[in-house]
C-alpha cells in the first residue's frame, strides 16, 4: 500500500489570481499525508522501497529538529515497521517547542543530536551512526539530509506525470511553477521530470537554505542521476531558475504569507513556501501564462518560526 495520499489536488486559486493579475494554481502537496504531509513524502517512498530491495533493517538518516523530512522519514519507517535512526542538527530542544515531541512518541526510534547549531554537522555524524550500526551487525540504508538524491527525486519524477494528468483535465497549461528549494530533490525531480517530455514550464526555485551555484550544481547533478536510474536516453532541454533567497525580506515574507492566508486559506510555512511566494510575487507581472505555486507543507515550521528545519 503507497504511503502518500497521492494525487494531491490541483486547484484554481482565484482571489490569490485576482490580487496577482496572473492565473494562479496550487498544487497542494502540504496534503500528502505522511507524517503531517509535504513534500517529502513523495521521496520517502521510493526510499522505502530501496530501502527494502536493498535488504536493509534501519532506516538512517538525518536534517533539523522542525524538518519535514524527518518527520516523514520517522512515520513512514513507523508504518513500515522498520528500525529508524535520526541524526539531527544542535541540542535537544526543550519539551514543546519542536517536532522531536512527535519523533518521541514513535517506538524503535533513536534520535541522535550533533550538538552543533549547523546543519552541515549531521553529515559526519551519519557517517558515524551507520559505522557503528554496521560494527552492531545491523543492515542500515543511509539518506543524507533532506532526503534529496536521485532516488528521493524519483517521487518529483512521477509527480510531473501527477501533474500533467491534471492540467490536461483541467484544460490548462502552465507557461511557470514556482517552488522553495532547500537541498534541491524535489526540484531536481521536477525538472528531471519535464526533461522526459517536451513543451514544459519554466521552473523556479526559490533558494532557502544554499547558495543559487550550489543549487544550480544540485539540480543538474540530482536531475541527471535520477533519469540514469529510469534509463531515460532522450532528454529535452528544460528552462530553469534558482532566485537567491538566502537572506529574505522578513516583511515580504511575511506579506507572502498573509497574502495566500487571507485570498486562499491556505497557510504556508515562513523558511520555505512564503519565500517562494514573495519569490512570485516580485516576479508576477513578467510570467504571461499559468503559474502553478507547488504547496510544500512545512506544518512543524508553521508553528515554530523560521529559525530551524
Ligand atoms: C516545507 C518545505 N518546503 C520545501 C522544502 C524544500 O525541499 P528540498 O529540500 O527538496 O529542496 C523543504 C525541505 O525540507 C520543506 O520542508
Amino acid at each position: 500500500m503507497a504511503l502518500a495520499n497521492l494525487p494531491t489536488p490541483l486547484t484554481f486559486a482565484p482571489r490569490l489570481s485576482e490580487e496577482l493579475g496572473s492565473s494562479i494554481w496550487l498544487k497542494r502537496d502540504d496534503l500528502t499525508g505522511v507524517g503531517l504531509g509535504g513534500n517529502k513524502a513523495r521521496a520517502v517512498e521510493f526510499h522505502m522501497g530501496a530501502c527494502r530491495e536493498a535488504g536493509a533493517d534501519v532506516f538512517v538518516t538525518g536534517g533539523g529538529p522542525r524538518s519535514n523530512w524527518v518527520l516523514a522519514a520517522a512515520a513512514a519507517a513507523a508504518a513500515r515497521g522498520i528500525d529508524c535512526e535520526l541524526v539531527l542538527f544542535g541540542d535537544r530542544p526543550p519539551a514543546g517547542t519542536s517536532g522531536v515531541d512527535l519523533l518521541d512518541r514513535v517506538d524503535n526510534l533513536r534520535i541522535h543530536f550533533t550538538g552543533s547549531p549547523v546543519r552541515a554537522s549531521v553529515d559526519p555524524l551519519l557517517d558515524r551512526v551507520e559505522a557503528c550500526l554496521r560494527e552492531e551487525g545491523r543492515r542500515p540504508y543511509v539518506v543524507g539530509r533532506g532526503g534529496a538524491g536521485p532516488v528521493g527525486a524519483l517521487g518529483y519524477v512521477a509527480a510531473v506525470d501527477e501533474i500533467d494528468d491534471q492540467a490536461q483535465g483541467a484544460g490548462v497549461r502552465f507557461e511557470a511553477m514556482w517552488l522553495a528549494a532547500g537541498s534541491c530533490g524535489t526540484m531536481a525531480g521536477l525538472v528531471a521530470g519535464y526533461r522526459r517530455r517536451t513543451g514544459g514550464p519554466r521552473v523556479v526555485g526559490a533558494a532557502v537554505h544554499r547558495p543559487v551555484e550550489e543549487c544550480q550544481r544540485r539540480i543538474e547533478d540530482i536531475s541527471e542521476a535520477s533519469l540514469d536510474i529510469l534509463e531515460v536516453a532522450h532528454r529535452y532541454p528544460v528552462r530553469w531558475q534558482v532566485t537567491d533567497h538566502l537572506d529574505p525580506d522578513p516583511l515580504e515574507v511575511d506579506a507572502a504569507a498573509r497574502l495566500m492566508a487571507s485570498t486562499e486559506g491556505v497557510f504556508l510555512d515562513p523558511e520555505y513556501g512564503s519565500c517562494a511566494l514573495a519569490d512570485l510575487i516580485r516576479q508576477a507581472g513578467e510570467v504571461r501564462g499559468p503559474v502553478l505555486f507547488l504547496v510544500t507543507g512545512g506544518t512543524l515550521n508553521l508553528f515554530h518560526g523560521s529559525s530551524a528545519a
